[in-house]
Order: C-alpha cells, then sequence, then structure tokens
C-alpha cells in the first residue's frame, strides 16, 4: 500500500517547518486559501466539511457554490446551506453526492388566491441559483401533504409545468356532526387519509406549488392542519401520528436529502453519453486522486459530474492523494482464511493443507479430514 498524499503532506510540513520559505509564502501569497491535504478538514459542530465543500471564514477552500456558513454564536455550532439559508446541514457523503439538510422552516407558506386555490414556492436551498450544485434528490424525498380533502402539485417555476401531485381526504359521514376518519396505515405510512405522499419525479432546486380546495366549502379545514412539505422519504411514517391530529404544531424542522454535482448547470436533458460533462482534459477535471474517476450526473433540470474512488478504494476523490486502499482484510466477515491486502483488492485462501471456502465461517476444511471421509 503506497500512500502518496503522505509524501505531499511531508513537503507542506517542510516548508511550513522551513523559517525562510514560510515567510516567502507569506509575502507572496496573502490569504489565498489552498485545497487542505487529504484527512484534513473544517468541522463545524460534529460536521465535517470535506472538499470540495468549505466553510467561508474556514482554513481550507472550496469550489465555487459549495461555500457554507458555520453559525457559531450557538451551542453546539450549526452548519448551513450557502451564505446561511434556512437549511441546517446535518450530514455530506463524498460517496453517495448528497447533503442531508434540516429545513428549520418545514412546511411551504401559502398565499390564498381565490376562494379554493392557493400558491406558494419551496425557496429550497436558498442560494437562489439555477446552477448551484444543489437539486432535491429525487432517490431521497417525497412530496407530503397533509390536511383534508385538498389536492397538492409540485410545479417547476415556469408556472404552469406540473411535475406531479396527490391529494388527501378526510371520509366524511353524511352526519355532519361526527369526526371525519383520518388514520394513517400500517407503521405509520400514509394511507391516503387525512395525507398523502408521492415520489418527487423531477429533483430541482426549488419550486412553485398550487393547492386546490377539493371542499368548496371548507367545512373541515380546520380539523387537521394543512402542511405541505418536501420530504426524506419515510421521515413522515415517524411522525403520521403526532402531525394527523388536530392540534399538532406544523411548524417542525423537516430533513431533506440534496443531490450536489460539480459544474452543475441548468440545461434540458439530451441524450447524455456516460461522460459528457467530464472534462475531456484530466487536467482540468476535479478529480485529483490517482484511483479515482469521474461520472457524469444528468436528470430532467441539469448536469454536472463527480468524482468516485475506484473500488476497493476509499476517502476523497477530489484531493490529491485522497482515495486510500482499502484494506479489507482487517474488516470482518471479508476471509475466514489467509488474508492478503493488495492495491484495490485482496486475496482469501485457505490455509495450507486446507481448502473448501475461506470467504464463510468454517469453510475451510483440513487435508487429512476430506481424505479421511473419502476413504
Ligand atoms: C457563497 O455562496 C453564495 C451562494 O450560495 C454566493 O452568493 C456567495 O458569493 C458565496 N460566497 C463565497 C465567499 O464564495
Ligand atoms: C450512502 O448510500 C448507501 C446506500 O444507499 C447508504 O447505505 C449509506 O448510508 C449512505 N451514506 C451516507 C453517508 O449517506
Ligand atoms: C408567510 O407568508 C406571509 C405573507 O407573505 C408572511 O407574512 C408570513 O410571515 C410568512 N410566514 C412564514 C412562517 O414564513
Ligand atoms: C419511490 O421511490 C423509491 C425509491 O426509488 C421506490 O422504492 C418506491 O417504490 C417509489 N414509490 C412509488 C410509489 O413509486
Ligand atoms: C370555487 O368555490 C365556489 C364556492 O364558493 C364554487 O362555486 C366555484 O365553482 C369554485 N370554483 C372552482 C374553479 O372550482
Ligand atoms: C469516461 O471517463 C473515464 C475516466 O476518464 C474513462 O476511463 C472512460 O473510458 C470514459 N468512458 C467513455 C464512454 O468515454
Ligand atoms: C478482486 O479480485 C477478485 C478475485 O481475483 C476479482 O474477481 C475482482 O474483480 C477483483 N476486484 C477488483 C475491484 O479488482
Amino acid at each position: 500500500m503506497i500512500c502518496p498524499w503522505s509524501v505531499a503532506a511531508a513537503a507542506v510540513a517542510l516548508l511550513l517547518l522551513s523559517p525562510g520559505e514560510n515567510q516567502m509564502v507569506r509575502v507572496s501569497a496573502q490569504p489565498t486559501k489552498t485545497r487542505c491535504a487529504a484527512g484534513v478538514v473544517d468541522t463545524c459542530g460534529d460536521v465535517g466539511v470535506p472538499y470540495p465543500f468549505g466553510i467561508d471564514g474556514g482554513s481550507c477552500s472550496f469550489l465555487p457554490g459549495f461555500n457554507l456558513t458555520c453559525d457559531r454564536t450557538k451551542q453546539p455550532h450549526r452548519l448551513f446551506l450557502g451564505d446561511g439559508s434556512h437549511l441546517q446541514v446535518t450530514e455530506i457523503s463524498l460517496a453517495n453526492y448528497t447533503v442531508r439538510v434540516l429545513n428549520g422552516v418545514g412546511t411551504v407558506n401559502f398565499t390564498f388566491a381565490g376562494h379554493n386555490d392557493s400558491t406558494a414556492k419551496w425557496a429550497g436551498v436558498g442560494v437562489g441559483q439555477d446552477d448551484g450544485p444543489y437539486i432535491v434528490s429525487e432517490e431521497h424525498n417525497q412530496l407530503v401533504v397533509t390536511g383534508c380533502n385538498i389536492m397538492a402539485s409540485l410545479l417547476g417555476n415556469s408556472g404552469s409545468n406540473v411535475i406531479i401531485g396527490c391529494s388527501s381526504f378526510c371520509s366524511i359521514t353524511d352526519w355532519w356532526g361526527a369526526d371525519p376518519i383520518v388514520h394513517s396505515g400500517a407503521g405509520g405510512a400514509c394511507s391516503g387519509l387525512g395525507c398523502c405522499d408521492v415520489n418527487i419525479t423531477i429533483g430541482r432546486p426549488s419550486y412553485d406549488l398550487q393547492l386546490r380546495w377539493l371542499d368548496w366549502d371548507h367545512n373541515y379545514d380546520d380539523l387537521l392542519p394543512i402542511a405541505v412539505r418536501i420530504a426524506e422519504r419515510g421521515w413522515f411514517d415517524g411522525m403520521s401520528t403526532k402531525l394527523l391530529r388536530k392540534n399538532s404544531r406544523s411548524a417542525v424542522p423537516v430533513p431533506v436529502v440534496l443531490e450536489w454535482a460539480v459544474a452543475s448547470v441548468h440545461k434540458p436533458p439530451t441524450p447524455v453519453d456516460v461522460n459528457s460533462t467530464c472534462p475531456k482534459d484530466p487536467a482540468r477535471s476535479e478529480c485529483r486522486s490517482s484511483n479515482s474517476f469521474c461520472r457524469n450526473i444528468a436528470n430532467m433540470y441539469r448536469s454536472g459530474y463527480v468524482c468516485k474512488c475506484d473500488d476497493g478504494y476509499q476517502g476523497n476523490p477530489y484531493l490529491t492523494g485522497g482515495c486510500q486502499d482499502i484494506d479489507e482484510c482487517s474488516l470482518p466477515g471479508k476471509c475466514f482464511g489467509e488474508c492478503t491486502n493488495t492495491p484495490g483488492n485482496y486475496s482469501c485462501r485457505c490455509p495450507r493443507g486446507a481448502r473448501g471456502n475461506p470467504y464463510t465461517k468454517d469453510g475451510c476444511i483440513k487435508f487429512p479430514l476430506v481424505l479421511d471421509r473419502g476413504g
């Protein structure tokens, strides 16, 4: 296993230790921040901020659009997207190119537009850029609606392009005095009564929303808080018994998973070939580590790229020497025989004098035993 970054780190250390060099650096390079070496990250609270992310005012640099803000006025410190939006960052994943955020506002804020309709905006990633790195992940989020006899639709920003929507009903008897039927399904999942949810089919940085009352008399508006949320899939199931109540608080923080990409541009989808947004010239690619590769990222809204470590490697592909060999032999359950780690892989054999399956517990059987059985 070779660690090229340790060489780089040694060079940096030398530079720092040599007083002459240090002065030269101070004179020539003013506060220009550099990419921190692999393994060095700024943190905010308990969230690590690996490159291409960086904290504005932190010690490591960041790619354009990947700046975060650390609010150190409260304990514990809290990390926010961009210049300090309403989205609090709780987790950054390089391998999954996602960030998990907590939307402090939670529900969208509707303004009435006539008797039966209302519109709103999911201000979303709050950084207000079509070409920013982030979109709402299609894979991880849902539109979740609570309320009686309403239909909510998610729109793109041009107003008339409906993306997806769902309707929530409360079954009301002819005897209006009785409570309507509102309950969630098995495991807290939405049953269509009092709530509805649907997968978000186009990930965007923001959305317009439309709400339409199916009961024009608005008889049951007070029975359940009307709330429209974009939430991480599964979140509502755990919250439904709390939220499907007459006086439940609507302003609960909601987790949302955003997907990010480098060099993200808002453009109509094309038949994208695998590498179309990966820089042709490797010198211009943000994938700086050896044992890393570039992957094109595209959806209906935008395209860009991300970097990944090769199989058998892990770490930060955006930094020189960031992808490190995984020592599979030190991982439990990988090998029950004689294990040898190799760059990017490992080999696993039964010990000399035994054969069988070294990948399962007690899978290797000693030779004489096999012979005994045979004879
Ligand atoms: C941080 O990001 C925002 C957009 O999210 C941008 O307007 C601002 O200029 C960025 N700040 C820095 C220091 O890059
Ligand atoms: C990355 O994705 C995998 C597979 O979906 C998941 O098991 C893992 O928890 C994710 N990691 C992070 C940090 O989000
Ligand atoms: C909702 O919007 C109204 C009108 O624009 C505004 O007065 C109110 O403060 C907003 N509420 C929230 C919680 O943002
Ligand atoms: C929503 O998406 C998830 C993950 O892609 C999938 O497993 C699930 O079946 C989808 N649900 C519906 C109703 O399509
Ligand atoms: C809106 O509600 C009124 C009842 O107040 C009803 O007469 C009207 O037809 C509704 N309009 C639409 C467009 O649904
Ligand atoms: C995509 O890029 C990777 C790494 O640069 C390269 O190995 C691969 O051959 C490319 N694939 C195509 C279809 O060009
Ligand atoms: C690791 O080695 C095994 C067995 O030689 C091989 O099948 C597998 O493709 C290798 N994996 C990688 C990532 O090279």
